[in-house]
């Protein structure tokens, strides 16, 4: 088994920036808008982890994982890299805590990533239903982002954890929101925040948050058949 230590996106400034990708033994947090290639990019990562032999323990949260995307983005090792992603599917959130409570029994040997994808799909609809639990809901979601950043450490495997936020302008969700992502934002080793542009097929990806870090780091990439590439 090659050592992994950085998980590439694929996505070559993005890499570059990343200084090879996303760390073994760390919490990557990628969040922002619908359709801003979140789920693309964690795709892509499986796909580059699967390059290297090491299997991806991908939890589909809100159910959007698509093999045809899959296939689209790995292309001819898409038998192989299938092979080597392991898929959960939690349908509540209570379903999510009892999988990230078993996350080390699940990745035993030849993990190299684990995809949350994402964290606050689950946890959004049970605040919906149960508004007077949010507190103890928050503090849930806070012990499972605490699970996620030990399991980095301990099982060696980067974690990648995705956020949906919705634009300021949507009122409903002014409340929940922000405190849900200060949670995520402070067990996150390194922060990525994904905003749609005029154009649909450009996004802008800016790295708020990494190691050594002294000035933020921004670039635009391209929605494309074969996922989420460099915009030259
Ligand atoms: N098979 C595909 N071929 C081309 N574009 C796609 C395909 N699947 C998704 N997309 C596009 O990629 C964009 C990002 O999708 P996705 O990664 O699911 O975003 P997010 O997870 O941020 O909601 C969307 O605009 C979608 O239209
Ligand atoms: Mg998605």
């Amino acid at each position: 088994m090659p050592l992994l230590h950085k998980i590439p996106t694929g996505c070559k400034t993005l890499d570059e920036a990343l200084k090879g990708g996303f760390a073994i033994g760390e919490v990557s947090l990628l969040y922002g808008e619908a359709e801003t290639a979140k789920t693309t990019l964690a795709i892509q990562c499986a796909v580059s982890c699967a390059r290297e032999g090491c299997k991806t323990f991908f939890m589909d949260c809100d159910g959007t994982f698509s093999g045809q995307r899959l296939s689209q983005i790995a292309s001819k090792e898409a038998d192989k890299v299938a092979e080597l992603i392991i898929l959960a599917r939690p349908k509540t959130f209570q379903e999510q805590t009892l999988v990230i409570d078993q996350l080390a029994n699940y990745i035993t040997k030849g993990f190299g990533l684990v995809v949350v994808d994402t964290v606050t799909f689950l946890y959004r609809m049970e605040v919906a239903e149960n508004p007077d639990s949010t507190f103890t809901l928050n503090r849930e979601l806070n012990r499972q982002m605490a699970l996620l950043a030990q399991t980095a450490k301990t099982q060696k495997v980067a974690v990648l954890v995705l956020s949906q936020v919705r634009s300021i302008f949507d009122e409903a969700f002014v409340d929940v929101e922000p405190v849900a992502t200060r949670v995520l934002k402070f067990w996150a080793n390194t922060i990525i925040a994904m905003k749609p542009t005029e154009n649909p097929k450009v996004v802008k990806i800016t790295i708020e948050k990494k190691e050594k870090m002294t000035k933020p780091f921004s670039c635009y990439a391209e929605i494309s058949e074969k996922g989420l590439c460099e915009h030259l």
